[in-house]
């Protein structure tokens, strides 16, 4: 199987499960007029963000790795009334074309960006008692996905989702031998889950527009004692109904 084909079918899937959609697709165009790198997920992957975070109902939202703000869009429009998204983004230029984009998607009011190095804004939400977070995109610098995966559990409640995005990296993720230090940071990452307590993952190899690539998801199991979690799971209840 050659790569054309892969882009056909995403092409294909395309056409007929997602909408046409002027919001991303300017999105789009103003992050390639900007100069910006065109390594946003693919609109299927993002589609795919975005059903995720609506079948877990997220509220809370953390992205690492803003870009433009393509996949901060798909998470963003789950969000229901009152949700909120933080994303962390290091270089000022896109931060701002993001900004832009997410005003334009009409998502200025639930999604926050936040610029600078991710391994310095990450405790600092700690400090500030920001989340629990319900779902956590890491997509952001490679070589620190093992931090920034143990950053989003201690900012997660428990049942929630963690997704990192380009972990299979042409399947070079299984050369022990890589000297990429981006394979071997996800390697280092992959490997510090299999001791993790309390955190069930699994790995989803992905071929499309993005060539051969992966996601891995986890699952922050509840009723596990979670050393640094800050605060209690929120308890959502129907309007009107009580504890008992
Ligand atoms: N999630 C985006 C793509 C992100 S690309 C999407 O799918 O639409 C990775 C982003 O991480 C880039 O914008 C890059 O500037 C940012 N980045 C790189 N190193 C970083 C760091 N140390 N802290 C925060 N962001 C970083
Ligand atoms: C790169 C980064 C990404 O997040 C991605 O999805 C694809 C490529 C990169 O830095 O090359
Ligand atoms: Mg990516």
């Amino acid at each position: 199987m050659t790569e054309p084909s892969w882009e056909h079918v995403d092409a294909y899937f395309e056409s007929h499960l997602l909408l046409p959609d002027p919001v991303l697709d300017a999105c789009l165009r103003a992050s390639a007029e900007a100069h910006l790198p065109s390594i946003q997920v693919s609109p299927s992957q993002g589609k795919l963000l975005h059903l995720l975070a609506r079948a877990i109902g997220a509220c809370r939202i953390l992205e690492v790795g803003t870009l433009g703000g393509y996949s901060t869009i798909w998470l963003a429009r789950a969000l229901p009334e009152g949700g909120r998204l933080i994303s962390l983004e290091l270089d000022p230029k896109h931060a701002e074309v993001a900004r832009t984009n997410i005003a334009r998607a009409g998502l200025d009011a639930r999604v926050e960006i936040r610029v600078g190095r991710a391994i310095d804004s990450l405790p600092k939400l700690a400090a500030q008692g920001a989340g629990p977070f319900d779902l956590v995109f890491v997509d952001a610098d490679k070589p620190s996905t093992r931090a920034y995966f143990e950053w989003a559990r201690r900012l997660s409640r428990p049942g929630a989702l963690i997704v990192v995005d380009n972990v299979v990296r042409k399947g070079e993720l299984a050369n022990a031998a890589s000297t990429d230090a981006n394979v071997r940071g996800m390697r280092e990452f992959v490997e510090s889950l299999a001791s993790a307590k309390g955190v069930s993952a699994t790995g989803i190899q992905t071929v499309g527009t993005k060539g051969y690539d992966g996601f891995l998801l986890a699952w922050v199991e509840e009723g596990v004692g979670q050393a640094g979690a800050s605060q209690p799971a929120p308890t959502k209840r129907p309007a009107g109904r009580r504890a008992r």
